[in-house]
């Protein structure tokens, strides 16, 4: 019966709040079928390829006290590191020669990363790898900062929305942030050009199913290029360590939503959810995922940069991740290739 809605999504690529929620609600009826028909249009715009970003967590220092994340200035127990701006240069480099052709560089908000550093480091990057995209993912900034380093040669950003309703936003961070300044940095990036991706967790706590409804429709408005979804993880030196964690089954159905509401967009199978569900990153993949984000920060500070607990892969080496992501990903009928892997505009 929920099997309709599926047709009528992927036909028009919308549904009403109340057909998302129905079919978010009735989620186990039509997991399966929903996810047959998001493989079959991801395969239409990009095959069965798979792109891969070398991820660089370059600081696990934050200002900001989110109460769901693991690097929240409050955790006194986190162990803090910085990489220098050749250290990430060294990173890249490294990623470079493993067939890497886009970068993230993520970490938390670190007031040591001023523009002029960042400026430094992307802009040498794009000199000596051209054929190489730059994403950045380093939470809110001002207009300005992003104006420069767009101008620098940064090519896309990441920047979670984390919840599309203000009163859950208000739930999962203390008074200093606020949703507006967050969605005020979202509409920046895009208006710069951008790449923009946007996201949430799956399963946060208070979380409704009206909530995730409410998010397709938000992704629908926006029309982002990229959109990272993974499953709520607790953490032990978090307020919220005792709430349950998010699901690998909802969050792959919702990678199926979001595959037929927005057919080309760029969409990673997280390392949260090969945390909660070893075949997680399969499960995403053939649920319509069609990105990774293997690690290639060194592996002497991987283990302080923890969102979460249990987070997987922080004791392999970069070129061992690609190893077993090029086996994983081939047991799924998908391939791992070398590109930047770009948006598709046209086709
Ligand atoms: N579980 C899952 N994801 C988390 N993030 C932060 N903390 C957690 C957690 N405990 C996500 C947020 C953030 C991104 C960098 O990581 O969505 O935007
Ligand atoms: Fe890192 Fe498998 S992807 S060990």
């Amino acid at each position: 019966m929920y099997k309709k809605f599926i047709d009528k999504l992927e036909k028009q690529g919308s549904l009403s709040f109340d057909e998302y929620l129905a079919l978010i609600e009735h989620r186990d009826e039509v997991r399966e079928y929903a996810a047959e028909r998001a493989f079959a249009v991801r395969r239409r715009y990009y095959g069965n390829t798979v792109f891969i970003r070398g991820l660089i967590e370059l600081s696990s220092y934050c200002k900001n006290d989110c109460y769901y994340c693991g690097l929240r200035a409050s955790n006194k127990n986190a162990q803090r590191y910085r990489l220098t701006a050749e250290q990430i240069f060294f990173c890249a480099e490294n990623g470079y020669e493993l067939g890497f052709r886009t970068f993230v560089l993520q970490g938390g908000e670190d007031a040591y990363y001023t523009d002029e550093l960042l400026c430094g480091v992307i802009s040498k990057i794009k000199a000596c790898f051209p054929d190489c995209a730059v994403t950045l993912s380093l939470g809110e900034r001002s207009t300005e900062s992003y104006r420069k380093l767009k101008e620098a040669g940064a090519d896309r950003y990441l920047l979670r929305h984390e919840t599309a309703n203000e009163a859950h936003y208000k739930r999962l961070h203390p008074k200093a942030m606020s949703f507006e300044n967050r969605m005020r940095c979202i509409y920046d990036l895009k208006a710069l050009g951008y790449q923009l991706g946007v996201g949430f967790m799956v399963g946060s706590p208070f979380q409704t199913e009206e909530d995730l409804a409410r998010e397709m429709l938000f992704l629908k408005e926006l029309q982002p290029q990229m959109v990272g979804i993974g499953p709520f993880v607790s953490h032990r030196n978090t307020p919220f360590k005792d709430y349950e964690n998010g699901t690998a089954e909802l969050t792959t159905f919702l990678l199926s939503l979001i595959r037929l509401t927005l057919p080309r967009v760029l969409l990673p199978a997280t390392t949260a959810l090969g945390t909660v569900d070893p075949m997680g990153r399969e499960k995403g993949i053939l649920a319509g995922a069609n990105v990774l984000m293997p690690n290639l920060s060194p592996v002497g500070v991987r283990k302080k940069y923890l969102l979460y607990d249990n987070k997987i892969c922080t004791g392999d080496e970069a070129a061992q991740c690609i190893e077993c992501l090029k086996n994983r990903i081939a047991a799924t009928g998908c391939e791992i290739v070398t590109d930047r892997g770009d948006y598709r505009y046209e086709l």
